[in-house]
């Protein structure tokens, strides 16, 4: 099979294929930075046991779970929270190169919520989550501004090093769902690279 995206369908026909998924929590927001900056949206990420970058969810066992009900499980796990994932919540999936063991093929879903349910799920991911200390080191919110002088921000954020296409996954969904417009990605990405030198 090519690497690339493909069809939910498509991903659950792959034989001996292994699935992952991981999802996008994202809120509203009236919040400023320093009374002057506007945070515009919430956007978790975790920080995971490795040390990384990622989205929270996990390996999904399509024999036993559907995809959507493996990822519930998993943000029971990560988050302490109870969701019901849907097929709606689905946003694309991807099957990676050199497919193998250590790269499941990866689906991802997005879900808007209230800013008061987003700050119920970082309560519980810090508290009560099973995984919390163990398989994640915390939940994190992206900064989707940029500092004057052009590095801090967004930027910044997106030098940190990722797992998997968890990086790209975050660009493209800031873009798909309006949270960054196109021009202020590719503002942050030019910047990101000149840090990373
Ligand atoms: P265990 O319970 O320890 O098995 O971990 P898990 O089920 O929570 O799995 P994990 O979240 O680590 O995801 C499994 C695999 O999917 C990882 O080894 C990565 O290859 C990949 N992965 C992890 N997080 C992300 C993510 O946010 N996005 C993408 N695209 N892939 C991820
Ligand atoms: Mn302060
Ligand atoms: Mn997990
Ligand atoms: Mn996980
Ligand atoms: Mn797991
Ligand atoms: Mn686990």
């Amino acid at each position: 099979m090519a690497s690339g995206q493909l069809s939910r369908e498509e991903a659950l026909a792959c034989v001996g294929c292994r699935h992952a998924c991981h999802i996008l929590l994202y809120a509203d927001t009236e919040a400023q930075l320093f009374e002057e900056i506007p945070i515009r949206h919430i956007v978790l990420m975790q920080m995971r046991f490795d040390g990384l970058l990622g989205f929270p969810g996990g390996l999904v066992e399509p024999s036993e779970e559907s995809l959507e009900e493996g990822l519930s499980r998993e943000l029971w796990e990560e988050l302490g929270f109870s969701l019901s994932v849907t097929v709606e919540d689905h946003v694309s999936s991807c099957h990676n190169p050199s497919s193998s063991s250590s790269h499941p093929i990866t689906h991802f879903y997005a879900r808007r919520m209230e800013e008061k349910e987003i700050r119920e799920v970082e309560k519980a991911a810090a508290s009560t989550a099973t995984d919390h200390g163990h398989e994640v080191m915390g939940m994190v919110r992206v900064p989707l501004y940029t500092l004057k002088g052009g590095g801090g921000g967004l930027p910044s954020f997106l030098s940190h090093s990722f797992i998997g296409n968890s990086r790209s996954q975050l660009e493209d969904a800031l873009v798909r769902f309006g949270l960054v417009t196109p021009e202020e990605l590719q503002t942050a990405l030019k910047h990101a690279a000149q840090r990373r030198k």
